[in-house]
């Protein structure tokens, strides 16, 4: 019953409070101190993680460190360690000033102290101490105008004595004053001063520690690593081949507290979303998603492609043009001839918006008014081409047959006339024509005969 009693009153504490309390004892009562409205030359840590966001609560009994960002560039003044104590810190957050690289060499700053290690490795802790692996080199620059005087160096290590003076390159020489540390020992761990002739200092603290960070595995292909150690200070550095993207961070650092500064990154093969097509007509005729894969197209009959017929997966998981459609063919209206009409149309299409849409295979026939002939093909049909098949027919006045006359035969024997085609008639034996009119029939203009053909009377009636 305690036991729950005791859990109750810290989950209603942790829910009014948003996490801010400890988690032990009688601390967990104590409320945390709010962090807000962080001047952005400053970094805090907390735990060892560098916060980035804009407000946060830190718990009673935790603390924070602060340093000022692009180390040695401005100077800290007041106390970097700050403890939370029943929700109010032991004091103000520090500042930041700026130094000579800031100010262009004037001198009511204090110095820059830019670093340089011409070998080894180094890395910086929270607090804006500098860790220095041992053995490395390292060159201190304190940044002041030549002509305004000489810096001087100081140091709090008894270990030895270290080189200072002015830089020596031409670039260098009129503003570096340079103090170098050859191949660092844990006793040259200290605090390095530069002092301005008018008094001003700025210090960077030097902290020689042996750490390492976990030996790296080498990468599982495909991923690709180059390791320059595992020491601190030293790097990873990694990428992709072709075809995969790199999922993490590209490199990493060994830190001053011998964790890497990331995870190792992973390479994931780069695929292109699904296609879904959705237009019915439209089929893939092939269908790899994979980096450098293709899809290809193609649409089924009575429809034709319009846009590319074949896409391919780019490095970047898109694919290279967008998914083609199917238009459906058609053929244009079909040409009534002249004198004709059309007596069959087989119009495949649903309509659309009331006009009909002559589809492939539609079929249109037709017919010549009478007293005419259809030349040309009496039936078309539209073809995949979105043509069709072939010219519409023309009809042309012609005479039809008139038919043979009783007991007689007409000359030429043909189905079709032309305008100005005579015809005569041969009777069978025992049979003839009248005398009277002697004139044939002739096919006129209009696909009449200006006559009918002469009947054929018996020998016995004449
Ligand atoms: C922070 O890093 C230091 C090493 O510099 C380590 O001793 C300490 O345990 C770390 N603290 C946390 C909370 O990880
Ligand atoms: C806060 O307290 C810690 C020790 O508890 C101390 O190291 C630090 O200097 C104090 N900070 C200030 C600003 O007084
Ligand atoms: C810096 O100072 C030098 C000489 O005093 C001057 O020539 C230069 O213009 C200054 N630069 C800036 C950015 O103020
Ligand atoms: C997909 O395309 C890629 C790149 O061209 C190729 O390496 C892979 O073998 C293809 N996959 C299939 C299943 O065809
Ligand atoms: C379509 O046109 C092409 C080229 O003009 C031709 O070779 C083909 O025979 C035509 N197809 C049909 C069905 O008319």
């Amino acid at each position: 019953m305690v036991v729950f009693t005791v859990w109750f009153v810290f989950l209603l504490h942790l829910t009014y409070t948003e996490f801010c309390y400890g988690k032990q004892g009688k601390e967990s009562m104590q409320p945390g101190c709010k962090l807000e409205g962080l001047h952005p030359l400053l970094i805090v840590t907390y735990k060892n993680i560098t916060i980035s966001v804009d407000k946060i609560t830190v718990p009673h009994a935790e603390r924070i460190i602060v340093r000022c960002r692009e180390l040695g560039r401005y100077k800290l003044i007041g106390d970097p360690l700050l403890h939370c104590r029943n929700g109010v810190w032991n004091g103000t957050l520090p500042s930041c000033i700026p130094t000579t690289a800031i100010s262009n060499y004037t001198e009511d700053v204090p110095p820059t102290i830019l670093f340089g290690l011409p070998a080894g490795s180094a890395s910086i802790e929270p607090s804006g101490a500098l860790s220095v692996f041992p053995g490395s080199i390292l060159h201190l620059e304190c940044l002041f105008s030549r002509k305004l005087g000489n810096p001087e160096w100081t140091w709090t290590s008894t270990f030895r004595q270290h080189l200072t003076g002015w830089a020596i390159a031409a670039s260098e020489r009129d503003t570096k004053y340079r103090l170098s540390i050859y191949y660092a020992k844990t006793q040259d761990s200290g605090v390095y001063t530069c002092s301005t002739p008018r008094g001003l200092t700025n210090s960077i603290r030097v902290h020689v520690v042996d750490v390492h960070c976990p030996t790296l595995a080498p990468p599982q292909p495909p991923l690709i690593g180059k390791t320059e150690g595992a020491r601190m200070g030293q790097s990873a550095h990694f990428e992709c081949p072709p075809g995969y993207r790199l999922e993490g961070v590209p490199s990493m650092t060994c830190q001053y507290n011998g964790k890497w500064s990331a995870e190792v990154p992973q390479c994931e093969a780069i695929i292109c979303p699904p296609i879904e097509p959705t237009n019915p007509k439209l089929q893939l005729l092939e269908h790899n998603s994979s980096f450098g894969g293709r899809v290809s197209f193609t649409c089924m009959w009575g429809s034709r492609l319009s846009g590319s017929q074949s896409i391919q997966c780019d490095g970047d998981g898109v694919w290279s043009d967008t998914v083609p459609k199917c238009i459906e063919i058609t053929c244009p209206p079909p040409v009534v001839p002249r004198s004709g009409r059309i007596i069959e149309h087989v119009n495949t299409s649903s309509k659309k918006k009331g006009k009909s849409r002559n589809k492939v295979g539609s079929l249109v026939r037709f017919a010549c008014l009478p007293g005419h002939q259809l030349l040309g093909e009496a039936s078309i049909i539209c073809t995949e081409n979105g043509t069709w098949s072939h010219q519409p027919p023309v009809c042309d006045v012609r005479c039809q047959y008139p038919g043979d006359p009783p007991h007689g035969q007409i000359a030429p024997l043909k189905f079709w006339y032309k305008p100005g085609d005579n015809i005569q008639v041969t009777c069978s034996p025992g049979y003839v024509t009248p005398l009277e009119p002697v004139k044939k029939p002739t096919c006129r203009e209009n696909g009449m005969w200006s006559a009918p053909p002469p009947p054929c009377r018996s020998y016995k009636d004449v």
